[in-house]
């Protein structure tokens, strides 16, 4: 398949997708800090499938980053970026500068409270309000049709969700299933930071997690399964758990102690090995 057009500036980008809507055609938005891996290309596939044209945009944006974080270290590499959208049908990539995203006295911020503040917004502060401000640009500036996010990151789909509804954006969001390796472990540009015998010990994460979804889908109590699934991942090397938590599927308010019911529910677990913060999660009951 051909390369995508690479455009640097909004203006390019809405020249281009106004140029598609006006031939009838529907335009899906894949936003991504680049890095990309099985998991993102599978998220282009669905755009595909939902749309005539996707766009798939290239970001780190420092505004989700806190000081203490990963911001400079964040893996990049466009040329192979580009040439893995172009083996999956990618139509044009936006690639801004820090610049064209935030201009000289660049002063709003969208803040989603609520579903954003559990989970990761308890442990990145930071996180929620950059990611949300990011997307709703991102949106703005594209005016895409459909837009696709991994569940991988499920408290971020949830926000974007939430934050879309309430402002009213005009755009359908798709959450994607979370791409795995064979061993189980979810796809993430972070795996490259781990070493050979924490890539071995990471199969942990998802291992306790499906048995403690499966623990508590067959009537086990919410506050064992997610003790045992600590006890687990301490067992097998990692270090400090950010948090194992079960949680209503989609407004993520607290399930539990007890058996979860008939609750639609989701697992949420954080947790670090060594220098690496690995995050994943399942559905529940
Ligand atoms: O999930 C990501 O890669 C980022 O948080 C996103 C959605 C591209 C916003 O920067």
């Amino acid at each position: 398949m051909s390369s995508p057009i690479i455009v640097r500036t909004v203006a390019e980008m809405r020249a281009h997708v106004r140029a598609w809507k006006t031939a009838g055609q529907r335009v899906a938005l894949v936003p991504t800090m680049g890095a990309l891996h099985e998991g993102h290309l599978s998220l282009i596939r669905i755009a595909r499938q939902n749309a005539d044209r996707v766009v798939a945009t290239i970001f780190v944006n420092p505004k989700q980053f806190a000081p203490h974080e990963d911001f400079d270290a964040y893996p990049r590499g466009e040329a192979a970026d580009v040439e893995k959208l172009a083996s999956v049908g990618c139509d044009l990539l936006f690639a801004p500068n820090g610049a064209e995203m935030y201009a000289p006295g660049f002063a709003s911020a969208v803040s989603v409270s609520g579903v954003s503040e559990p989970l990761e917004g308890a442990a990145r502060p930071q996180f929620f309000g950059g990611v949300a401000t990011v997307v709703a640009k991102l949106f703005n500036q594209s005016q895409a049709d459909v837009a696709v996010f991994g569940e991988k990151d499920y408290q971020q789909l949830q926000v974007v969700k939430r934050m879309a509804r309430d402002l009213d954006i005009p755009i359908a969001i798709i959450g994607a299933p979370t791409a795995r390796a064979e061993d189980g472990l979810a796809l993430s540009s972070r795996n490259a930071y781990l070493s050979a015998p924490e890539r071995a010990a990471a199969v942990a994460l998802p291992t306790a997690m499906k048995a403690a979804a499966a623990e508590i889908a067959a009537g086990g109590r919410i506050d064992a399964a997610e003790q045992k699934a600590t006890a687990a991942l301490q067992a097998a090397g990692f270090g400090q758990v950010d948090y194992v938590e079960v949680r209503e599927a989609s407004d993520l308010s607290r399930l539990g102690p007890g058996p979860i019911g008939d609750a639609q529910g989701r697992i949420l677990i954080a947790a670090w090995l060594g220098k690496t913060r690995l995050i994943d999660n399942m559905a529940v009951g």
